[in-house]
């Protein structure tokens, strides 16, 4: 079978395309016959051997996919050949077919095609679980969203919207803020010509955000961190600046807010049963049109690397998928 292969850690123009051996699945695991892998920002940083995951090489990208069930291993029950699914797995998902553990496999409801169903796995998960497992969001409340263009930042700006908040969006530039707009932002802010702080300060009458999501790190975490509310949560999601940002506490308790962590990978793996839940929610939330995850862009294995260019240009929208079947 034909699949992205990273040969020595290094520069994503170096990966190739391969025929490598299929493997059977092995106990607890499921083959799945790949028609859509979703590309997300860490599997920049796994090829470049900076991620906390380094897999074993050579190995193929890709942590997430949707497809049909081709082989099921043993032990695994309430998932068969021939079934509709989405799975996520540490790498292996930029290729015509793929092992994931059955704990991480998904049936498809059938509005949902798969390309979506690749898309909104890391993102939509990473969201629900930050939003309502860590950040407790309630309907009313004001909710930042930094890099609120991107995979995760844009599922947060929908997910927020859907549950009642008033959803203020910040990003780069006014092309992708219309996109956040469209997905259902109340306000924008363009964190390039505009002051952060003194935006957020005009919004919300100075009381701040009582949730914030941010993706992004460095200078953008330094301005958010100073908007959170009295009481407030502040989700840190991640670093795409590329800085992790460090700050005084005395912030925290000048307002009482919270930092809060999120580690979706790690949530999922621990519990499996309140992760199924939380994606149930959100086929339901697909099926009645409460969400539409914006696929922007597909792709073909051969021009994988061209998928992951963009998200490392910056120049990404929603999520970029690759279609190897
Ligand atoms: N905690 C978790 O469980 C979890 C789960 C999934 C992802 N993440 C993390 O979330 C972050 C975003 O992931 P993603 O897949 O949503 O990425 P993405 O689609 O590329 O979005 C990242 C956003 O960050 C902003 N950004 C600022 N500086 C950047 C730079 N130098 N390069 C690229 N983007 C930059 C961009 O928005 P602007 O141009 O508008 O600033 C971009 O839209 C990553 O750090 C990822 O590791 C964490």
């Amino acid at each position: 079978m034909k699949a992205v292969v990273c040969k020595a850690f290094g520069e994503i123009d170096d990966l190739v395309i391969e025929d490598v051996e299929a493997r059977a699945p092995g106990p607890n695991e499921v083959r799945i016959k790949v028609r859509a892998a979703g590309v997300n920002f860490p599997d920049i940083l796994i090829v470049q051997g900076k991620y906390q995951v380094t897999p074993p090489l050579p190995f193929t990208p890709g942590p997430e996919s949707a497809g049909d069930v081709i082989a099921v291993g043993d032990n695994v029950k309430d998932i068969a050949v021939g079934d509709r699914v989405m799975a996520t797995h540490p790498w292996g998902g930029y290729a015509e077919e793929v092992n994931a553990p059955a704990a991480t496999v998904n049936k498809l409801h059938d509005s949902i095609d798969y390309a979506t169903a690749a898309a909104m796995q890391i993102t939509y998960g990473t969201t629900y679980h930050a939003l309502f497992d860590r950040g407790q969001l309630q309907a009313g409340e004001t909710l930042l969203v930094t890099g609120a263009s991107g995979g995760v930042g844009l599922s947060a700006v929908e997910v927020g919207k859907a549950a009642g908040a008033r959803v203020i969006a910040a990003a780069s530039n006014d092309e992708k803020l219309e996109v956040a707009k469209q997905y259902g932002a109340d306000e924008l802010i363009n964190y390039s010509t505009e002051n952060l702080r003194d935006r957020m300060k005009e919004l919300t009458g100075g009381a701040g955000a009582d949730v914030i999501y941010d993706p992004v790190g460095g200078d953008v975490f330094d301005d958010a961190v100073r908007c959170t509310a009295w009481g407030g949560r502040f989700l840190i999601i991640g670093f795409a600046s590329g800085r992790i940002p460090a700050f005084k506490i005395n912030y925290a308790l000048v307002k009482s807010f919270s930092l809060v962590g999120v580690f979706w990978g790690s949530f999922a793996a621990r519990n499996p049963q309140q992760n199924r839940a939380n994606f149930e929610t959100l086929m339901q939330w697909v099926d009645a049109g409460k969400i539409k995850p914006l696929v922007s862009q597909t792709y073909d294995l051969d021009h994988a690397v061209d998928a992951m260019r963009a998200i490392a240009d910056r120049k990404a929208t929603g999520k970029l998928v690759i279609t190897p079947n």
